[in-house]
């Protein structure tokens, strides 16, 4: 069982894809946000979903499909209600990422890419998200939860499988997978401000240079200019570097001939 398909897309959805459209210069750049969109009405990228969507973009069919097979947000298979991704490259996979994975398969029986019995959670594992000072980082209807372990990530699902209201260690409260990916497409729901907009560990750095009393180049004109003098100093002796080492590979190329001198070397030969 997954969640609830539509027969076909709504009027609604028919409606915001065109209001989609018209928000760029080229209706051409909507596409991705109106797969987005789909997603929120069918629960997947539908054969009837890309061909609206070519129709509407003046696209062919294998052009929208095309891009609705590259990337792995779109889905062609319908999807659980909520899509749970642990991230399994490098960071979090030695944090204890690939360990929160095989725990989820088993408690949910599935492997990657598939949906619980109950329909209730699809499980993936994901690349890297960006959150790596949050490693290991699991992500529910693409919120973060992080620091993650496998008790924490099995907990989470039971309480989204219970239908509890869950939020993430961001303060996100959980919507649905759907829900999620109407956002994604560009229409809001108004919980955008949930949540701080950064975490301790984003801000350590801010921190360390607050105490020692470092700041950033100012922004005005002179701020510019200064920036624009640092940076021919660090080209030039970028330069300079680079002269150095070329010397030492050159000196290193005539050790190797024994010391000769390469001309000297050839006369010799001549
Ligand atoms: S490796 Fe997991 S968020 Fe970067």
């Amino acid at each position: 069982m997954t969640d609830q398909i539509s027969e076909g897309l709504s009027d609604q959805t028919i409606a915001d894809l065109h209001e989609l459209a018209g928000r760029y210069p080229q209706a051409r750049s909507a596409l991705l946000p109106m797969l987005h969109l789909v997603q929120a009405d069918q629960g997947r990228v539908t054969s009837e979903g890309i061909a609206v969507c070519g129709e509407i973009l003046g696209l062919t069919e294998a052009e929208v499909s095309a891009v609705a097979t590259f990337y792995t947000m779109y889905k062609r298979r319908p999807m659980g209600k909520h899509h749970v991704g642990v991230c399994t490259n490098t960071l979090c996979a030695v944090m204890g990422g690939d360990e929160i994975f095989e725990r989820l398969c088993g408690h949910l029986d599935v492997g990657n890419d598939e949906t619980s019995e109950d329909g209730q959670i699809t499980l993936e594992k994901v690349e890297c998200n960006a959150a790596c000072d949050f490693a290991p980082v699991m992500m529910v209807n693409w919120e973060f939860f992080d620091n993650q372990t496998p008790e924490s990530a099995v907990e989470v699902v039971d309480r989204l499988r219970a239908g509890e209201t869950v939020q993430s260690t961001r303060g996100a409260t959980i919507t649905s997978w759907r829900e999620a990916e109407r956002v994604i497409g560009g229409f809001e729901d108004g919980l955008v401000d949930e949540g701080p907009a950064a975490g301790p560990a984003s801000l350590a750095g801010l921190e360390i240079a607050a105490e020692r009393g470092w700041s950033a180049p100012p922004l005005d004109a002179s701020g510019a200019e200064a920036t624009r003098e640092s940076t021919a100093q660090a080209v030039d002796e970028a330069d300079t570097r680079r002269a150095e080492s070329e010397n030492v590979v050159e000196q290193s190329a005539a050790d190797v001939r024994g010391g000769e001198d390469p001309d000297e070397s050839e006369a010799t030969h001549d």
